[in-house]
């Protein structure tokens, strides 16, 4: 069990890597207006995304469910609901920053980099925050 909650730990930090990451990149695609910088942050951005950010995300989960169903843990525990909540938001939030990615990809991307500034904390910064606190002090 302990090996399961060790890699889930790790992915989890690789995926939130990519979740503080990729908006970054979206700050400085927005402001770009020569074609090699604009290239080059759709190469990195497909890279970051397809490359590490999403099995990162798969692996943290599947450890995660193996914790919860497999072991068993916080089965019936209001820590754990609020947490499978908020890790909802999370996924939520995952596959927004790819649908933004294939709007760059496709040179029709609508935000300013103000936006992506703003995406670049929420909710993923909160988001970390609570889950830890929940997972770790168990309030509830
Ligand atoms: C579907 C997704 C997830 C499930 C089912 C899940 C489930 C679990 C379970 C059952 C544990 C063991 C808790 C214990 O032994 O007390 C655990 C540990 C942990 N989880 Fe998750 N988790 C998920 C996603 C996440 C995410 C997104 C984060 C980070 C934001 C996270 C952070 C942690 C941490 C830091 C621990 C270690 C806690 C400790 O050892 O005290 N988990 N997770």
């Amino acid at each position: 069990m302990l090996w399961v909650k060790a890699f889930h730990i790790i992915f989890v930090v690789t995926w939130f890597a990519g979740l503080f990451y990729l908006p970054r990149l979206y700050v400085y695609h927005s402001m770009a207006t020569d074609s090699i910088s604009i290239e080059r942050f759709k190469l990195m951005e497909r890279k970051l995304f397809y490359g590490i950010m999403t099995p990162s995300a798969v692996l943290a989960v599947l450890c995660g469910l193996t914790l919860f169903i497999g072991y068993g843990i916080g089965m019936k525990a209001g820590w754990m609901h609020a947490k499978l909540l908020l890790v909802l938001v999370l996924i939520a939030h995952h596959v927004y920053l790819g649908k933004l990615m294939i709007d760059f990809k496709h040179d029709r991307n609508g935000h300013g980099h103000k936006f992506y500034r703003w995406l670049n904390e929420i909710p993923a910064a909160p988001v970390l925050f609570l889950v830890v606190i929940l997972v770790v002090v168990k309030p509830f």
